[in-house]
């Protein structure tokens, strides 16, 4: 990449971060990286003298980007080792009466929050600092914004010690999530994702003012370091103190033995539903402080709590129809209209019935009543239909026979119906495009479903490539509501900037079936140059030992079938050949990611394995060479010990990644 390509690249995207942070309260990446990248361009303004008044470096009066100080914490802010069954509490309770040498341990028992943990010190009575969790042993102040949260007392009234630390969980309840989510998305198009993203990204807000506006909300729960005028013998007895100094405590919280334990578990899962904040599970302590001073704690979670995690929610709702969409590769996809329900989180009202078979084997029908079920993160997804309750009301699918974007008759392919008629369909052009356009593919910032829309519709994008031909139609763009001649300019500035894509980034961006980032980056890295994977052949392709059959056949019937116009977009751009960096310690090994990092983004780690050969993958199989774990590692972590795949915790990353 020549300097010029790389300034104009990494203008837009300080620019994009700029925009995440200040005006969206949603920055992806942390403070350090950011300066590391305004660094640079800086560094390459001064390089090749270039100074462009629209550059983010130029702009007066910009509000500079501020990290917030550090603070140590007085006693380091702990994680939770998870439970997720009676039997494995009980092996928990098994640990407990033997470190303590004590039977019938009393538990409190409190649901967990899902937001964000925040530590807040009290000198003298008087609230002085407020931290966030941040690495456990020193988190960010952000006392400013604490003190405009409403609920939490500015003074202790009662029994007011020397110092000390309370913490509590900062959430947001539904209501206020989905108020501000709408006036957000009136504002600026945008919307947090959650209400767990929201109350982060309010905390961390520069702007005092706004987090004033913003109804956040909290619960207390735990002491952290406190001078030795306050003592208590419980968490019961410190909750009496929080209760009597109106600092905020959870109603469902309760105190018992393990059989009070399994009870008060079920009765906080059963409320769940109703509950208008998120919880994803409950908190159980030994209540007793000189017990859990006995039990102490091992590396980062203490020995005497658990976290006992829930099932994903599940909620009954109605089918109001079942529509069909088309995908990029020209799948028709049934899904669900359904009545819009709560669930983690997330307002779902369509639910994807993924193809023909699923659709039969639910045996569903419009105005159905069906179980919805979503995990976290995780896409939603139809469990079951309810036949007791279907009654005269119930219409049967109207499954297509034509495209319903082109009218092409649609084929059965094994369980999925498609339409044949590649980027003459609007639908599948536009599926594609996203696709191509997208932060993980060619990464062209600037374009929206608004935009893309317009671009396809009226003719403009009639095949990819004419993207970059777009110059001519700058007048039609402006044409475009709220698209002045700023988005313009940072729109052609971003297609300017990925002309020249890398290897594995285009590969990405073909969209071929079953191939994805980690996929595209094995080709890259074996086939070295585009016009050698091109024309690689099915057994060429078989060579490879993490391209099974089924890819190989993809890969080969995409290039035979071009259904892209990859001529034209080659004639348009010029793509790097992969180059073996210098370090390739790595050299094709399977690296699976789990759990989350202190001081590494996923992405991050992601990127540092391919710069060292390694290939990220997303599954753990028994071809996976290691497992990197973070924090609340999951399933993956079962299996690879299961396969004995070698594990690589945080603080062995820097020796095993070299850095
Ligand atoms: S007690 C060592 N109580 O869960 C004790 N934590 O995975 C840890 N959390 O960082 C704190 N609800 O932010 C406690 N009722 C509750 C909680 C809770 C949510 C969060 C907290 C902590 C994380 C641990």
């Amino acid at each position: 990449m020549s300097l010029e390509e790389e300034l104009s690249k990494l203008r837009v995207e300080v620019e994009r971060h700029n925009k995440l942070y200040h005006q969206h309260d949603n920055p992806e990446i942390s403070d350090a990286e950011y300066d590391a990248l305004y660094l640079r361009l800086k560094e390459l303004e001064s390089l090749t003298k270039s100074l462009d008044s629209s550059s983010p470096t130029a702009k007066v009066g910009a509000k500079p980007r501020r990290s917030f100080e550090k603070h140590k914490h007085l006693k380091p802010m702990l994680s939770l080792s998870n439970v997720f069954n009676d039997e494995e509490f009980r092996k928990f309770e098994d640990r407990v009466t033997k470190w303590t040498s004590q039977k019938n341990i009393e538990y409190s028992i409190e649901p967990k929050f899902d937001g964000i943990g925040i530590s807040i010190t009290y000198e003298n009575g008087k609230l002085t600092k407020a931290v966030t969790r941040g690495d456990g042993a020193e988190g960010e102040l952000v006392t400013e914004n604490v003190r405009q949260i409403s609920k939490i007392p500015h003074e202790i009234e009662f029994d007011a010690p020397n110092i000390v630390e309370l913490r509590g969980e900062i959430f947001f309840r539904l209501n206020d999530f989905n108020r501000l989510n709408q006036k957000l998305e009136k504002e600026n198009g945008k919307k947090f994702i959650s209400p767990r993203n929201a109350a982060a990204g309010t905390l961390r807000n520069l702007d005092s003012e706004i987090v004033k506006t913003r109804p956040l909300d909290i619960f207390f729960y735990a002491l952290g370091g406190c001078s030795s005028d306050l003592n208590f013998v419980s968490q019961k007895e410190f909750f009496s103190f929080l209760n009597k100094n109106n600092f905020p405590t959870n109603e469902l919280t309760s105190y018992g033995d393990i059989n009070h334990v399994t009870r008060s578990v079920e009765v906080i899962l059963s409320s769940r539903d109703n509950l208008d904040y998120e919880i994803d599970g409950a908190v159980v302590k030994v209540n007793d402080f000189q017990l859990q001073e006995k039990l102490g704690f091992v590396s980062k979670a203490p020995r005497w709590a658990v976290a006992w995690k829930f099932p994903a929610s599940e909620k009954f709702t109605k089918v109001n129809d079942v529509l069909f969409s088309v995908g990029r590769t020209g799948v028709v996809t049934p899904f669900a209209q359904i009545e819009p329900v709560l669930l983690s989180g997330a307002n779902i009202s369509n639910v994807s019935l993924h193809n023909m078979d699923e659709l039969k084997r639910l045996d569903i029908m419009v105005n159905d009543t069906v179980l919805v079920k979503r995990a976290g993160d995780v896409i939603p997804q139809i469990v079951k239909v309810n036949h007791d309750v279907r009654d005269a009301s119930a219409k049967p699918v109207d499954i297509p026979d034509t495209c319903p974007s082109c009218n092409t008759t649609l084929h059965l392919d094994g369980p999925f119906l498609k339409c044949t008629n590649g980027m003459s369909c609007k639908k599948q052009l536009f599926g594609f495009f996203e696709h191509f356009v997208s932060r993980k593919a060619m990464n062209i910032e600037g374009l929206g479903y608004k935009i893309n829309k317009h671009l396809i519709n009226l003719g403009y994008v009639k095949e990819v490539a004419d993207l970059f031909k777009l110059k001519k139609y700058e007048s039609e763009l402006k044409s475009l509501e709220g698209f002045g001649e700023k988005s313009i300019d940072n729109l052609f500035g971003s297609i300017e900037a990925s002309r020249s894509p890398t290897l594995e980034m285009f590969i990405n961006s073909l969209g071929i079936p079953e191939v994805g980032e980690t996929t595209a980056s094995s080709l890259a890295r074996y086939f070295k140059s585009f016009a050698k994977l091109r024309f690689a052949d099915f057994d060429a392709l078989k060579q490879m030992d993490n391209i099974g059959e089924v890819v190989a056949r993809h890969i080969v019937t995409f290039f035979e079938q071009d259904p892209i116009g990859i001529d034209s977009l080659l004639a348009e751009l010029s793509i790097q050949d992969f180059v073996v960096g210098e370090d390739s310690h790595l050299d094709n090994l399977k690296i699976v990611i789990t759990g989350s990092f202190k001081n590494f983004s996923r992405d991050e780690l992601k990127q540092l394995i391919k710069q060292r050969g390694g290939i990220p993958s997303s599954a753990v199989s028994s071809k996976t060479d290691y497992l990197i774990i973070g924090e609340n590692a999951g399933s993956k972590l079962k299996k690879a010990t299961e396969f004995g795949i070698e594990l690589i915790t945080e603080d062995k990353l820097d020796n095993f990644l070299k850095l």
